[in-house]
């Protein structure tokens, strides 16, 4: 059940205190017409007064037209009445209070607060108050947008802490574990690697380099360009209006880093923090502010969401499907304060991102390919321990949604490696070393993109180049020598590296 209850003001442009049966009628009248179909009301207008250059409204709904709307229409009739025989115009609608109640699923286990409104909640009836709102703001359909927040709100306490989706697919048998180190410290005391300049950042000396690098390689080799993928190189700054659309803006605004541009490029304007620096030898941080525009995109999250955008409004020629890219040139950077481990866990890491578009049986029968593809990498050249599962889609997560199984159509698999140094099999965290998923027509239909006849899906996959890495050297050591064969086809020996003294 829903009840809204407004009270606003038109403020006309001349004095009607002298026109109260005129606008007696108006009021019937709109009440038997905009407000009415039929028999039902779809709103009423309770309560009206008129003082010189104003005309008051109170305006009851159940919903079936919301006050907010019929206040809309309401303007335009009193326009076109008042405007013709008295030469009265409607200058402007202020929202005095607003009220709006309605039902929720659940009740609150918490206290619900949301922009614009104040929110009061008893049992399972919500009451917004709002007051003070601009005619802009009624047509920009805010006040839908606030109700599904409050629901969606009440709906996520319930969801907090409960475990995460998780089905088991398929599972390798258990494989004899080399060692029981940490890779990244032993790469880290062997020079290989070197943790920072920054947070969560890695600097790979030749011989991890080299590792990463043959994973790329045995990725596009193995994976990629059997399956006939073609390279495609994406911008690495993602403007903001790419991630609405995504739902990655609303979903992930704290863990993107996000890029500003300077206000100018005219060195003049720049005199002053030049002079600070020089003399200071140190960043003026607030001369730094005072010289940056607010930041309008951010660094790549994932690679998907620029592909999409640049087929955006495009009609695929059905002889292109399915499309079949990747980007393996823009690197992710993704805030990850509490969380960050090794180079397993970081603010910034390398990934190849196949994306693919098409109809859902193209995709289906891509989505079994690409499984195989990667089941012979994984089982062949690592000799990997490791397991897939269906868990709650990326999408889902990165749009800030809640648990969500898909259909196994559609959906995220997840493929998780055992990592000897965390505990046993049982007890410890495997890690999620690649991600794979089908997205049925989310971001189609965001983008807007058309084939000349078929139905289109998408769907994309995470190839993690610092996760293979890991994955592979957790299980297997460092020594090339006591890697698997199918592994040292692809790198045999380590570069000899920098030696320091
Ligand atoms: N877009 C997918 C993800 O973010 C694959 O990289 O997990
Ligand atoms: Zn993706």
């Amino acid at each position: 059940m829903m009840r809204f209850a407004l009270q606003a003001r038109f403020t006309l442009s001349g004095d009607v205190s002298g026109l109260t049966k005129e606008f007696e009628k108006f009021i019937a009248e709109t009440n038997e017409s905009i407000l009415k179909k039929g028999p039902e009301k779809l709103a009423v207008i309770e309560k009206y007064a008129i003082e010189k250059g104003t005309l008051s409204l109170f305006i009851t709904s159940e919903g079936t037209l919301r006050p907010h709307n019929a206040l809309l229409q309401i303007k335009n009739a009193l326009s076109k009445d008042l405007g013709k025989t008295h030469h009265v115009g409607v200058r402007g609608i202020t929202i005095e209070n607003y009220m709006i109640s309605f039902d929720l699923a659940h009740e609150p286990l918490k206290e619900v607060t949301i922009p614009f409104a104040e929110v009061k909640i008893q049992g399972k009836q919500a009451t917004m108050v709002l007051s003070d709102v601009s005619e802009e703001f009624l047509r920009r359909n805010y006040i839908d947008r606030m109700m599904n927040r409050v629901k969606e709100k009440v709906e996520n306490q319930y969801y907090e802490g409960k475990a995460e989706f998780w089905k088991l697919i398929w599972k390798s048998k258990e494989k004899p574990s080399i060692w029981t180190q940490d890779p990244t410290e032993q790469m880290e005391s062997l020079g290989w690697l070197k943790q920072g300049p920054t947070k969560g950042k890695w600097f790979y000396r030749p011989q991890a380099a080299a590792i990463l690098k043959t994973m790329e390689h045995i990725a596009i080799k193995e994976v990629l360009e059997p399956l006939g993928f073609q390279e495609v190189i994406e911008s690495h700054i993602k403007p903001f209006e790419i991630w609405l659309k995504t739902g990655h803006m609303e979903g992930m605004p704290y863990e993107f880093y996000y890029v500003a541009e300077p206000k100018t490029r005219d060195a003049k304007d720049w005199e002053r923090f030049i002079d600070l620096t020089k003399i200071t030898k140190e960043v003026p941080v607030e001369e730094l502010q005072k010289n940056l525009s607010a930041p309008t995109a951010g660094i790549c999250y994932a690679q998907c969401p620029m592909i999409y955008w640049s087929f955006k409004g495009k009609t695929i020629a059905e002889t292109s499907l399915p499309v079949s890219v990747y980007d393996k040139t823009a690197i992710s950077a993704r805030y990850e304060s509490g969380g960050r481990h090794g180079i397993e866990r970081v603010d910034e890491f390398h990934r190849i991102e196949p994306v693919y578009i098409g109809t859902r049986e193209q995709l289906l029968s891509l989505r079994e390919k690409l499984l195989e593809r990667y089941k012979h990498v994984f089982n062949d050249i690592f000799d990997l321990e490791w397991r897939m599962a269906w868990v709650t889609p990326w999408y889902m997560q990165q749009a800030g949604k809640i648990a969500d199984e898909g259909t196994q159509d559609t959906g995220t698999i997840d493929f998780e490696a055992y990592m000897p140094y965390r505990g046993t099999r049982q007890d410890s965290e495997w890690l999620e070393f690649q991600n794979l998923s089908i997205l049925g027509d989310k971001y189609i239909t965001a983008f807007n993109i058309k084939a000349q006849k078929s139905v289109l899906w998408s769907g994309c996959s995470g190839i993690g180049l610092e996760r293979w890495t890991t994955a592979f050297l957790a299980q297997k050591g460092l020594d090339p020598k006591s890697w698997p064969d199918g592994f040292k086809k692809y790198l045999q020996n380590l570069p000899e590296g920098i030696q320091f003294l």
